[in-house]
C-alpha cells in the first residue's frame, strides 16, 4: 500500500478539527487542515479590501498567492497566519471564497500534492467525496446543531471575543446551507463513508474509534 489517507469531512463545529489533529498524532502522520487553506485566502481577500463577490478578482488573487502548509501552521506568501485566520470576519466569509470552483482546483490541486507526498489525516467537507476519492478510511462526523454552535460559542468565548449565542447559531446555519447548496464539490456524506454523530461523545472516544477502523481495515488489506 501507498501512503495511507484517511478523509474526514462534516458540517462545521462537528469536531473534525480536534479529531483528525489527534488521530494523526497518533497514528504519527501529516495532519492537513483544509478549511485552513480556504480561510487563510479569505484573510488575504479581506486584506486586500477586495469585494467578497468579485469572482475574478479573488481567483486572480488565488492564482497569484502562495499558501503552504508546515505541520500544522498555515503561511500566506511566506507569513505564519495563526489566530487571524480564525476570526469572525474571515468566518463570516470563508463560505463564499471557497464556493468559487475555482478557487477550489488551485487549493485541491495543492491538498492532493501533499497526499502523494505522506500519509495523511486530512479534514474539510469535499474530502471524501471529490480530494481523495479514493481514501482508505472515510469519516463524515456530525452533531445537533446546538451542539455544534455550543461548542463553537465556549471556543469564542475562550477567545474572549464578543458574541452571543443566537449569532453563533445563525452563522454555522449559513455556512452549512452555502457549503451543502454549492454546485462544485459540495459538503455532502461520502457513499462509502462511516457516519459517527459525536454529540455528546468524548474527543478521545471517537479518535479511538477511528483508529480501530483503520487498524482493521488495514489489517484486512
Ligand atoms: O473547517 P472550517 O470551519 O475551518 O472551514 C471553513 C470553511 O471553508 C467552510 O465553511 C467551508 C470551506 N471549506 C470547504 O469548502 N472545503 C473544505 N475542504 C474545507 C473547508
Amino acid at each position: 500500500m501507498g501512503n495511507l489517507q484517511i478523509a474526514i469531512d462534516g458540517p462545521a463545529g462537528a469536531g473534525k478539527s480536534t479529531i483528525a489533529k489527534k488521530l494523526a498524532e497518533r497514528l504519527n502522520i501529516t495532519y492537513i487542515d483544509t478549511g485552513a487553506m480556504y480561510r487563510a485566502l479569505t484573510y488575504k481577500v479581506l486584506k486586500e479590501k477586495i469585494e467578497i463577490n468579485s469572482k475574478d478578482k479573488i481567483i486572480k488573487l488565488a492564482e497569484d498567492t502562495s499558501i503552504t502548509l508546515l505541520h500544522e501552521d498555515v503561511y500566506i506568501d511566506g507569513h505564519l497566519v495563526k489566530e487571524e485566520i480564525r476570526s469572525q470576519e474571515v468566518t463570516k466569509h470563508v463560505s463564499y471564497v471557497a464556493q468559487i470552483p475555482e478557487v477550489r482546483k488551485i487549493l485541491v490541486d495543492l491538498q492532493r500534492k501533499i497526499a502523494a507526498d505522506h500519509s495523511v489525516v486530512m479534514d474539510g467537507r469535499d474530502i471524501g467525496t471529490y480530494v481523495l476519492p479514493n481514501a482508505h478510511i472515510k469519516v463524515f462526523l456530525t452533531a445537533s446543531i446546538e451542539e455544534r454552535a455550543n461548542r463553537r460559542y465556549t471556543e469564542l468565548l475562550q477567545k474572549q471575543q464578543q458574541i452571543n449565542f443566537t449569532d453563533v447559531i445563525n452563522s454555522i446555519k449559513e455556512r452549512d446551507k452555502i457549503d451543502t447548496e454549492r454546485e462544485f464539490a459540495p459538503l455532502v456524506k461520502a457513499a462509502d463513508a462511516i457516519i459517527i454523530d459525536t454529540t455528546g461523545l468524548d474527543v478521545e472516544v471517537v479518535v479511538e474509534k477511528i483508529q480501530q477502523i483503520t487498524k482493521n481495515k488495514l489489517e484486512n488489506q
